[in-house]
């Protein structure tokens, strides 16, 4: 069954660029994430996702932070059973639907309410699974999230999008509003901000992008006397690169040798409260 592609803002349109990612990774030979709902939604929808000219590399980079932030939910939701999670930005990610939390669990997808009414249009319900359609920059959405239990909060692809100051406010509101948590999200760091201005299979967001980057990892600890690193992920570093293409693997397990030139890559930020 074909479905209407719905109308998006440009920065609601970047969901496609990292849906799409998820969906090419699936048709490869070796997928890192194998999100067939992802793949099955781009056909649904007959989304065109050669427009981004996406090769391996920024698939799988796509695909591989998606499995990283998804580990970090499930190992949280493991120790947590009644915890809360929220995916923010969540775009038309199936995250849900990979870790398939226990009943216990209420999951939140948090986005534009027209990406929220788009999820509600193109994936299947959820017990236990909620959208809110809100600016995250409102400082009201977080009064429909209960209080008193544990979270697990994810953001994949969106701080990007955030002013310094929104993200910082954003995160601190996240943080009083929990007894206590973690909060994963893919960094950029100066440099990874400049790449994604530059480089061809982002130009389509570059003029959305309005965050400038941090190079340490520590800096949010700065944002907030409650948050504390617990793991800067670099996915140059991570046991799945075995998975990777031969070409790939071998570019990847060099850069590995660098701190540095694994920061200018993908990271995934690792934080408790
Ligand atoms: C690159 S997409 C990533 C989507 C999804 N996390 C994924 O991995 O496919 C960025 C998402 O952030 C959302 N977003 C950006 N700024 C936002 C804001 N201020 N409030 C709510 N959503 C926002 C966009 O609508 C978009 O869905």
């Amino acid at each position: 069954m074909s479905s209407t592609l719905p109308v998006f803002t440009p920065i609601e349109e970047t969901l496609f660029l990292t849906l799409c990612g998820r969906a090419l990774d699936n048709h490869l030979p070796h997928p890192i994430l194998g999100d067939t709902m992802a793949g099955e939604l781009v056909r649904r929808l007959g989304y065109d996702c050669d427009r981004y000219h996406l090769s391996a590399s920024p698939i799988i980079n796509i695909a591989h932070r998606a499995r990283k932030l998804d580990q970090v939910a499930q190992q949280f939701i493991t120790r947590h059973p009644n915890a809360v999670g929220l995916d923010l930005g969540a775009g038309l990610d199936t995250r849900a639907f990979r870790i398939d939390p226990p009943a216990t669990v209420d999951w939140y997808d948090v986005d534009y309410p027209e990406v929220i009414a788009a999820r509600q249009q193109l994936l299947p319900g959820r017990a236990h699974a909620h959208g809110i359609g809100v600016d995250l920059t409102d400082p009201t959405w977080l009064d429909a999230i209960p209080t008193d239990r544990p979270a697990v909060i994810v953001a994949d692809g969106l701080m990007a999008f955030l002013t310094q100051e929104d993200l910082i406010s954003l995160v601190n509101r996240l943080i009083s509003h929990f007894p206590g948590g973690e909060l994963a999200f893919n960094g950029y760091t100066r440099f990874a901000i400049w790449a994604a201005r530059h480089y061809h299979g982002t130009q389509s967001v570059a003029g959305l992008i309005r965050s400038p980057g941090f190079d340490d990892p520590h800096e949010p600890e700065r944002w907030s006397p409650r948050l504390q690193l617990v793991r800067e992920i670099l996915l140059t570093r991570e046991p799945e690169v075995a998975e990777f293409p031969p070409t790939l693997r071998w570019f990847t397990r060099l850069a590995a040798h660098s701190t540095a030139v694994s920061r200018g890559g993908t990271t995934v930020l690792h934080y408790r409260f």
